[in-house]
């Protein structure tokens, strides 16, 4: 990829490779850290060790870009997009604090951006921790629309589903149904991410007068749900072990399930604004975004 020349750095970007981890590891979790910290949140990543695992996983997962910056030989920062659906997910952008605010980040968000255009892609979306006033300007700078509020919510697992409705692990068989729920949703499937977490064994469907009414690839800040109604949405979290990474990802115009969580134990960890660019369509249903992917 071509050199760039900013105020005070030459910086390259070029495609990710799985070696870059260890790098781009670190980076990802002290970039995440430090900005948590400043404002008195609890990080995204808990610990290096959780930021490898994602980012081992996406610099070698065929259905993820990768781009990283490098400025002298040395990586200085990287960002990823889903490609697995029809809507692509970009992140995590990160960008190694020695050098932020030099638009790093910004060519790390052109260069997700040129390559779903080049794919055709319909929409990209993203979520955006709402503290963090320099991501979204720089998202909203780069023509992402803010969609709406989106809580974090954490806590312990609630053990209660409504009555006449069950929950059970998704199997491969399911996918056609889960589609069928997602499209109604979204108007679109998320069928990539959720044949994934079906093979993970992180995929749960809630099953509600004899058939699928909803799913979810896992309960937790990377993984994403969407039912019918909110009844199969209290299902799928009712039925939950526990709520995976920072917590489950509830809209917050969603008054009545947000409601439901808090009344049930759960707590607001931080709120965070989903952002698309292109084709978004108002959701028809319920659902829980995801962070990533
Ligand atoms: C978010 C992040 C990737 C941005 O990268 P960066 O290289 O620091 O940012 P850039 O310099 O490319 O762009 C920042 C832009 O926001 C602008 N900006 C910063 N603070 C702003 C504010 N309060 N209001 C308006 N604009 C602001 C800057 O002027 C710049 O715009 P410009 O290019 O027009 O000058 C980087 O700061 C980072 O790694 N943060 C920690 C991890 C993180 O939060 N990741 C995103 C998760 S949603």
């Amino acid at each position: 990829m071509a050199n760039i020349q900013n105020a005070q750095i030459l910086v390259a970007l070029r495609a990710g490779r799985p070696t870059d981890s260890s790098a781009c590891s670190r980076i990802c979790f002290e970039a995440f850290e430090r900005i948590a910290r400043q404002h008195n949140f609890p990080p995204d990543f808990p610990s290096v060790d959780v930021a490898t695992g994602l980012i081992t996983m996406l610099l070698s997962h065929p259905g993820f870009f990768s781009v990283v910056a490098e400025t002298g030989g040395e990586i200085v920062g990287s960002n990823f997009l889903d490609e697995r659906s029809p809507i692509a997910g970009v992140g995590p952008i990160t960008v190694d604090p020695k050098v932020q605010n030099l638009r790093i980040g910004r060519r790390l968000m052109q260069a997700v951006l040129d390559r779903a255009a080049e794919r055709q892609f319909a929409g990209v979306r993203l979520l955006q921790s709402a503290y963090h006033s320099r991501s979204l300007a720089l998202y909203a700078t780069l023509g992402f629309l803010p969609r709406e509020s989106i809580a974090c919510m954490q806590g312990p697992a609630i053990g209660v589903l409504p009555a006449g409705y069950q929950v059970r692990h998704a199997v491969e068989a399911d996918l056609e149904a889960c589609n069928r729920v997602c499209t109604f949703v979204h108007g679109h499937d998320r069928a990539g991410e959720t044949l994934d977490a079906i093979k993970l064994g992180t995929a749960t469907v809630v099953e509600h007068e004899g058939r699928v009414t909803g799913y979810a690839t896992d309960l937790g800040f990377i993984a994403h749900a969407v039912g019918e109604t909110n009844r199969d949405l209290m299902a799928l979290i009712g039925a939950a072990s526990a709520f995976a990474g920072t917590g489950i990802l509830v809209p917050l115009r969603n008054g009545a399930l947000f409601q439901w969580c808090l009344g049930h134990g759960l707590r607001v960890v931080q709120v965070l604004t989903l952002m698309t660019t292109g084709l978004y369509n108002e959701p028809a249903g319920a659902y829980l975004p995801s962070v990533l992917y």
